[in-house]
C-alpha cells in the first residue's frame, strides 16, 4: 500500500523497467501483458519517461494486451489500440509487429480461432513475464465479467452492466457501449509468471476489499488471484481503506 497512486505507479514502472533491462542483458526479449483504463496510466507515463530521459529501450519488447471490445474498429477514439498508441505506444521506440491487441473487427465466426491464435502466440514467445491489471467494479479483471471459470481462455465475452455504465462516459451514454469484448481469461493471466494488480481511489475499495479477502468465487473473478503464490496487489491508501 502507497500513500498515493503516483508514487505506486512510480514503482511499478521501475519493475517493469528492471525487468526489461535484466533482460535485455541475458540478450532475451520481454513479454508484457498490458492492460488499458485510467489505472495504468500513471505507469505509462513513467515508462515514457523512462524512455526519454533515461534511454529506456522497447526494442526487445513484446506486449499483448488484456481486452479490446467487440465489435471496435482500430481507428476509433474509444478503441483499446487507439487509448495504447497515445498512452504509451507513439512515445516510445516499440517495434508495431511486436504490439499484440485483440482484434475488434473480426466476423463473429472468426474470433474463436483468433482467440485460439493468440493463446498460441503468448506460448510462442515462452509466455508472458509479466501481467499488469486493473480491476472492474464487478470483480472483472481482463474483462472476465462475473461467472469467467478459473481456466477460461481468451474468448469473446458480454460485458456486464455495471461495467458499460463504467463506460458510459467515453462513449457518450451506455446505448454506446458494445456489449461484447475479447478478453485474455483468467488462465491466461494466471500464467504470467508475475501479476501485478493495481487499484486506486475509494471507489474501487469495496471490490478490493472482495478481491483480497472474500470467498473465493467465480462471481468475483478477481478473487481466483488468491489462488495464485506470484500475484502483488499494489494499492494506494484510498483503495485500501477497508481491508482489515
Ligand atoms: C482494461 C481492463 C479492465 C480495467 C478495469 C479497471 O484493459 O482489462 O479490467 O483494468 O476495468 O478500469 P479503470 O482502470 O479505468 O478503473
Amino acid at each position: 500500500v502507497y500513500p498515493n497512486q503516483d508514487i505506486a505507479s512510480k514503482k511499478v514502472a521501475e519493475r517493469i523497467a528492471t525487468l526489461i533491462k535484466a533482460k535485455q542483458k541475458l540478450g532475451e526479449k520481454t513479454i508484457l501483458g498490458l492492460a488499458t483504463g485510467a489505472t495504468p496510466v500513471g505507469v505509462y507515463k513513467e515508462l515514457i519517461r523512462f524512455h526519454k530521459e533515461e534511454g529506456l529501450s522497447f526494442e526487445n519488447v513484446i506486449t499483448f494486451n488484456l481486452d479490446e471490445y467487440y465489435p471496435m474498429k482500430p481507428n476509433a477514439a474509444q478503441s483499446y489500440v487507439a487509448f495504447m498508441n497515445e498512452q504509451l505506444f507513439n512515445h516510445i521506440n516499440i517495434k508495431r509487429e511486436n504490439i499484440n491487441i485483440p482484434n475488434g473487427t473480426l466476423r463473429e465466426n472468426e474470433v474463436a480461432d483468433f482467440c485460439l491464435e493468440y493463446e498460441r502466440k503468448i506460448s510462442l514467445y515462452g509466455g508472458l513475464d509479466l501481467q499488469i491489471l486493473g480491476i472492474g467494479r464487478t470483480g472483472h479483471i481482463g474483462f472476465n465479467e462475473p461467472g469467467s471459470a478459473p481456466n477460461s481462455g481468451t474468448r469473446l465475452v458480454t460485458l456486464d452492466d455495471l461495467t458499460r455504465r463504467d463506460a458510459s462516459r467515453d462513449f457518450g451514454g451506455k446505448e454506446n457501449v458494445p456489449t461484447k469484448a475479447i478478453t485474455m481469461g483468467v488462465g491466461t493471466i494466471f500464467k504470467a509468471r508475475e501479476i501485478i494488480l493495481m487499484a486506486w481511489n475509494q471507489k474501487k475499495a469495496a471490490i478490493v476489499k472482495k478481491a483480497v479477502e472474500g470467498e473465493i468465487s467465480s462471481s468475483v473473478p478477481a478473487t481466483f488471484l488468491q489462488l495464485s503464490d506470484h500475484v502483488e496487489f499494489i494499492l494506494d491508501e484510498d483503495a485500501a481503506s477497508e481491508l482489515t
